[in-house]
């Protein structure tokens, strides 16, 4: 892609160009043998299914999204007096926590630090002193996260971009390769101040390995030396799951965007992140809010094709997460506090996704199906099962009319029984599957 023709394409448009790389249903990325953890390890993971993204950083006080700074062409030195003016004195970790827990989100991963360069933590390896505790906040939000997660059991996952706009040498990296080292070691040692200084980490999600605005993270990894870079990271967190976007293969699979789940199920680790609030990850004042429906059906989607939800908030300037963000968000923490059995824990299937009309998860003797309003008829059709189905309810306990045989499982969901966005089945099977 040449620099014109990025320059014409407006954020979103660009973002999703350069995902080129993530490529739903498939890995790619250089291996790295025994660099991957164990399913065992990964069951946490795979358990949990619904987390909090956390974009924050200097480019919530121009409000206009994470990549600001390179968008509106925002010079390296006049970007960096934003750090005179980070002073935000609503930010409590603990708020965002409980906010996560509201939304009955297991697990969190914030910016550390994202492509401007900002840090924010007290980080000895920055470039040109650009972290929180050298500028006007003075604080560690890096350690009062950790901490404020660390007290409730909270997963504790955080985003860190290898790249930085701050050194030509990601534009040109070919022709600045002093400068390419240069970056290279603030990336390690970074990566390294994360994983050393602030207690378990639960999830390390890379973003941002490419280089020059081309290719793929892998292409970059004659720069970064991935492998090399993780094995670092396992000697000090080693059970920590890891993003594929260093441009080594990763522990699970990204699907980046709103767009919808649909296909088969996915038997790999893999997650979606979106955005609660388009369009940009990082605080904007356009506030276009996914509704509750739209989130729960996004995760019944996910989850019933084998996937995890990462919804992200962009707190403002001051550290805060929009009160009506927190209010969406604490309806969906409503319908899981009523409807989670069927997600936490549970496995995708037994029947393969039906785009539109239902999907399904499982846990031990239970089959959970999400039906979903493209289903018009009166009668759910599914797959035969090879266990005798021995009830078949609402989740509320109500019993419903059903007709197993060989060829198929019929159901039958009288209008007033079906619910929105979705309606929640459960089949109690004679054996586990
Ligand atoms: C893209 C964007 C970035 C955002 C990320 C989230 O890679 O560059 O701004 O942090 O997606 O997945």
């Amino acid at each position: 892609m040449s620099e014109t023709q990025t320059e014409k394409m407006t954020g979103d448009e660009l973002a999703s160009k350069l995902k080129n790389n993530v490529v739903f249903r498939r890995r790619e990325g250089v291996k790295g043998d025994g660099l991957r953890l164990s399913a065992e390890d990964m069951a946490w993971w795979t358990d949990v299914k619904f987390g909090m993204f956390i974009h924050w950083g200097l480019y919530a006080i121009p409000a206009d999204g994470e990549w600001y700074m390179h968008f509106a062409k925002v010079p390296v030195e006049q970007y960096a007096k934003y750090a005179d003016e980070f002073i935000p004195k609503h930010f409590d970790a603990k708020e965002w926590v409980q906010a996560a827990q509201n939304a009955g989100m297991r697990y969190m991963v914030l910016t550390a630090r994202h492509h401007d360069g900002f840090a924010l933590w007290d980080s000895p390896s920055t470039y040109n002193n650009f972290c929180s505790t050298k500028t006007s906040a003075k604080r560690d939000f890096v350690a009062e996260y950790t901490q404020a997660c660390h007290e409730v059991g909270m997963r504790t996952g955080l985003y860190f971009s290898p790249m930085d706009w701050r050194f030509p040498a990601y534009f040109k990296p070919q022709e600045f390769p002093e400068n390419a080292q240069l970056m290279k070691q603030q990336c390690y040692g970074q990566v390294e101040e994360l994983m050393r200084h602030y207690g378990k980490i639960d999830v390390l999600w890379y973003d941002g390995a490419w280089l020059a605005h081309e290719g793929s993270d892998a292409d970059a990894a004659w720069l970064w030396e991935p492998v090399k870079l993780n094995t670092m990271v396992r000697k000090y967190q080693p059970k920590v799951v890891i993003s594929p976007r260093s441009g080594w293969e990763g522990d699970f699979g990204t699907d980046e965007g709103g767009h919808a789940a649909a296909g088969p199920i996915i038997d790999w680790p893999w997650e979606k992140c979106l955005n609660l609030n388009s369009p940009s990850w990082g605080f904007n004042n356009e506030q276009q809010v996914m509704t509750r429906d739209e989130i729960v059906r996004m995760l019944v989607n996910v989850v019933g094709r084998g996937g995890n939800v990462l919804l992200n908030v962009g707190p403002d300037r001051e550290g805060r997460i929009p009160p009506h963000h927190v209010e969406r968000l604490r309806e969906v923490g409503a319908w899981l506090d009523r409807f989670g059995k069927s997600i936490y824990g549970t496995k995708a299937g037994p029947f393969q996704p039906v785009d539109n009309q239902y999907c399904a998860t499982h846990r031990d003797r239970t089959v959970y199906v999400h039906v979903l309003d493209g289903l018009k008829s009166a009668t759910l059709v599914l797959p035969a099962l090879n266990a005798k189905v021995v009830a078949c309810t609402l989740m509320s306990g109500d019993a419903l009319r059903f007709a197993q045989s060989e060829k198929q499982l019929e159901v039958t969901l009288q209008p007033d029984q079906r619910q929105t966005p979705c309606t929640v089945v459960e089949l109690t099977l004679e054996h586990s599957l």
